[in-house]
């Protein structure tokens, strides 16, 4: 068995050696244009030429859980994607999120300004019944961020397509409850996959629907957000601000006003980092299994897009 990896602004040379190290039987290298036909592919963000070179491929094993940027390309009909589920990302991702969620109910950024300044400042607490966290998206990572959060008893509301039953959450699903979703909701966490359906969802008539002086977290995808609507609906009062990881352009662009905004935080996509290890120790035990003819998780539905 040929298993390739190709991977764009990433080197591919230790995750090859750890494949192969785990697969003695495969033959394990890093793409090149014109390499030997592989069965098998590990990849991140390949070009077009990669996909067209490679018809023998019977199976695509992303190293993230979007799979947006894969599913641009012209892919040959059958063939598998298969996308990392959790392997070691959801607990980075609760940490995020309900960093940024603590962060912001108990006004640290106010705190810290003020003691720069030598100030020994008060704030009258807020009553967390007042800040209902939504999840939007309910997958391996919302889910586990939804019951992070439900720890430190915030009122948690989940938003996804289908019904969810997770202890402790209020489920809202489909699109119809999205305006009652966001309606319930102070601050929201977006955790969707980006699909044709998913693009530009947080925007002016979205957004406005959030509890006044809501406030936005989104580690999902760039996309999903339209930059104007977000800073505009802060800039009127009506969101109190912003933690942004991910971005239409990345890195985001040294102009871009999210940098300079005293009400909006920005992390360089790393809410939840691929950890090498873990991937390939998931990835390799999905290849034994679709060995064995068993059936894995993690295999996207192109209909669905994620
Ligand atoms: N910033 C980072 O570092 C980072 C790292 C990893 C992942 N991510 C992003 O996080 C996303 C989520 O990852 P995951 O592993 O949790 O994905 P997942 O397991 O596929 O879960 C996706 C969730 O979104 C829901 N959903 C999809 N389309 C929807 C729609 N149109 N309306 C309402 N709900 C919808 C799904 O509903 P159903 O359950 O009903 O299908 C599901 O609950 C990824 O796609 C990726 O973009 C970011």
């Amino acid at each position: 068995m040929n298993i390739t990896v190709c991977f764009d602004k990433l080197d591919p040379a230790p995750w090859v050696q750890a494949l192969q190290a785990a697969l003695p039987q495969a033959q394990v290298s890093a793409w090149t244009p014109g390499a030997a036909q592989a069965e098998l592919a590990i990849v991140w963000a390949p070009p077009q030429q990669f996909i067209d070179e490679q018809p023998g491929l019977q199976a695509l094993f992303n190293i993230g859980a979007g799979v947006d940027a894969l599913l641009k390309l012209r892919l040959p009909a059958g063939l598998k994607v298969v996308r990392l589920d959790d392997a070691g990302m959801s607990v980075q991702m609760a940490e995020y999120v309900c960093h940024a969620v603590i962060r912001h109910f108990r006004e640290f950024d106010g705190y810290a300004a003020d003691t720069l300044m030598g100030k020994w400042s008060y704030r009258k607490p807020r009553s967390r019944a007042d800040f209902a966290v939504g999840v939007m998206g309910l997958g391996v990572l919302g889910e586990r961020v939804a019951q992070a959060l439900r720890v430190f008893e915030f009122p948690v509301n989940g938003y996804s397509r289908s019904p969810k039953h997770i202890e402790g959450v209020r489920s809202f699903a489909g699109a119809d409850q999205l305006c009652d979703f966001l309606q319930a909701s102070r601050i929201l966490v977006n955790l969707i996959p980006l699909t044709p359906e998913t693009e530009d969802l947080l925007n002016r008539a979205t957004l406005s629907q959030l509890q006044r002086g809501g406030y936005l977290i989104n580690v999902a995808r760039g996309r999903h957000l339209v930059d104007e609507d977000l800073i505009a609906l802060i800039d009127e009062g009506h969101l109190a601000g912003a933690t942004l990881d991910v971005f239409r352009t990345e890195p985001l662009p040294p102009d871009h006003s999210f940098w300079r905004h005293p009400k909006i935080t920005v992390t360089p996509h790393t809410s939840a980092r691929t950890l090498r290890e873990e991937s390939i120790a998931q990835i390799v035990g999905k290849i034994l299994a679709l060995q064995r003819g068993e059936p894995i998780r993690g295999v996207v539905d192109p209909q669905r897009g994620y």
